[in-house]
């Protein structure tokens, strides 16, 4: 090989050098480049722009400039498909980001988007390039518009896998999911110091802005896991449920996984008071292809399951109520929660399954005063929105406005389908007798025997699901057993369905 092509592939190869490579691995992280090895196909990799390096003079710069300016980018197959990808170098001043580095991204986000490829980005950096000042904000503005044009187009996604500070962490954020992994990434807007200093607070970089405190406390965390081997193998998971682009379908497998075994849970589950809290994984085990499901927002706004699964190999996205939590009444987080997801699908062509069991939106000035209108809002927005396929199945109970979120014929559902248990009203029966018998109730020799009396009159006239079928806001009540099989013709003869909408230039979310 000609010398100088050898001495410079070392050196981009090399990035910060052996000290910095060495000062990585002591923190547990992967260097830039080990991390596109993990995440490609052996021998893939295309490199963009290896030789690209900062412009800038000021602060000494010209002592710093290195091959590839602090991030490596291209593109690699993954499972034999191809997505873009940039890399941020910690070990080349931080990661840090200035005009060069963000025209390396900006050109990765510009291909992913022309090519109709998924875009992955690895974040690990100091944010923005101290030395190259606004040049580098300049930089963000060009990347995160990239991220906007790209926003339902190709898939995005953001690996953090070290420090993503102050305004550098609104680009994953625009991004589709996140994943972070404890003691390893780190976001947020301004660090323990600048809170010490406005706030008087006192509170670590962990504590702060560590995966679990955006996996459960904030939800800017998708996906939390314990080291940087498992993201690569989850993203990989992750990407078999989804299109390269907006127009393409979602891929169907054939994972061999087959029909569960019947474990019986779901009759055990409606055999039971309808205020028994259970674990709706256990319906979602044994509606949908074994293993099959991958879960989305898993530690945040729990009281709703979302997440992708394969129906005889179809993908689907899930929505559920989930009892175990808050009786799986839909509150703040988890409406946004499932908005989101269920946008995702809907620009991704990937049908909606909606799983109900839900009292309602959850009461209290708290939630009131936090905008629950606002936020409730936004899963019947994103419902009555989505033109991909959605069918509901109605597990036990569905009441009131969360009954309209989750399963109402006129929001949008295609296919609403009951188990004859199941409830469904405008209110559960002891609220609603209590309302409309109140006086003869109060004027009652034994007020008890007449509320209980009541509260089996509403129930019985009003609450069953053969009355919602035949007012045609339930189309069939089907038998625990039949579910799977029911779920999967419903997809099936839905899967043609065109819906068209007004002209518009785009609708206004309750944000
Ligand atoms: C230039 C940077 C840098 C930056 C780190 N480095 N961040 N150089 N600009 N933003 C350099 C360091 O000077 C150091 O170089 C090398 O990278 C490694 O950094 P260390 O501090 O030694 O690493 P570590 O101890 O692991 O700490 C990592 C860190 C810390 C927590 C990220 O470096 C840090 O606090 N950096 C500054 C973060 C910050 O304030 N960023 C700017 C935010 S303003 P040497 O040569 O000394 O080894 C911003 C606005 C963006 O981002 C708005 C966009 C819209």
């Amino acid at each position: 090989m000609d010398d100088r092509l050898g001495q410079m592939r070392n050196r981009s190869q090399e990035g910060g050098g052996e000290e910095r490579v060495a000062a990585q691995h002591a923190k547990g992280k992967l260097t830039a480049r080990e991390r596109i090895a993990m995440l490609a196909d052996p021998g893939s990799f295309i490199e963009y722009n290896p030789y690209m390096t900062s412009r800038a003079v000021e602060f000494g710069m010209e002592r710093h400039r290195l091959p590839g300016d602090g991030v490596v980018t291209g593109t690699v197959l993954v499972d034999g498909r191809q997505v873009w990808v940039s890399s941020q170098d910690f070990t080349v001043l931080g990661g840090s980001l200035g005009e060069q580095q963000a025209e390396k991204i900006a050109r990765v986000q510009e291909l992913a988007l022309q090519t109709g490829c998924p875009f992955i980005q690895i974040n690990d950096s100091g944010g923005a390039r101290i030395q190259e000042g606004v040049y580098s904000l300049d930089g963000y503005g060009k990347i995160f518009r990239n991220n906007i044009l790209a926003s339902g187009v190709i898939p995005q996604i953001s690996l953090i896998l070290g420090p993503c500070a102050g305004g550098a962490a609104y680009s994953p954020a625009i991004t589709d999911f996140v994943y972070m992994v404890d003691g390893v990434s780190q976001m947020y807007i301004t660090g323990p110091d600048v809170i010490k200093a406005v706030t008087g607070e006192d509170v670590t970089h962990e504590d702060l802005g560590g995966a679990s405190a955006h996996a459960r406390k904030s939800g800017n965390a998708h996906f939390h896991l314990a080291d940087e081997a498992s993201v690569f193998a989850h993203v990989r998971r992750l990407l078999a449920y989804l299109p390269a682009n907006n127009r393409q379908p979602a891929p169907v497998e054939d994972t061999g996984a087959g029909t569960p075994q019947p474990t019986g849970k779901i009759g055990e589950i409606l055999s039971g008071r309808a205020t028994k809290a259970y674990d709706m994984h256990d319906v979602i085990d044994e509606l949908f292809d074994a293993g099959s499901f991958l879960e989305v927002h898993k530690e945040y706004a729990p009281s709703i399951l979302v997440g992708f699964a394969r129906l005889e190999g179809r993908p689907v996205g899930i929505i559920a109520n989930q009892p175990k939590f808050l009786s799986g009444t839909l509150d703040i987080n988890s409406s946004d929660k499932g908005a989101r997801f269920v946008r995702f699908c809907d620009a991704f062509n990937i049908p909606v399954i909606s799983l109900v069991d839900v009292p309602g939106y959850m009461p209290g000035t708290n939630q009131e005063w936090n905008g629950i209108i606002r936020h409730g809002a936004k899963l019947l927005y994103a419902i009555g929105e989505a033109t991909v396929p959605k069918i509901a199945l109605i597990v036990r109970k569905a009441y009131g406005g969360a009954y309209i979120a989750m399963s109402s014929r006129t929001l949008g559902y295609d296919r609403v389908l009951s188990f004859p248990t199941a409830e469904v009203a405008v209110m559960g029966a002891e609220g609603a007798a209590n309302i409309i018998f109140r006086k003869e109730i109060a004027g009652a020799s034994d007020p008890v025997a007449v509320r209980g009396q009541k509260i089996e009159e509403f129930r019985e006239n009003s609450m069953n699901p053969f009355v919602s079928a035949a007012g045609g806001m339930v189309d069939d009540v089907i038998a625990p057993g039949e579910a799977r099989q029911a779920l999967f013709r419903s997809l099936e003869s839905l899967s043609g369905k065109r819906e068209s909408r007004p002209q518009k230039k785009h609708g206004n979310i309750p944000l």
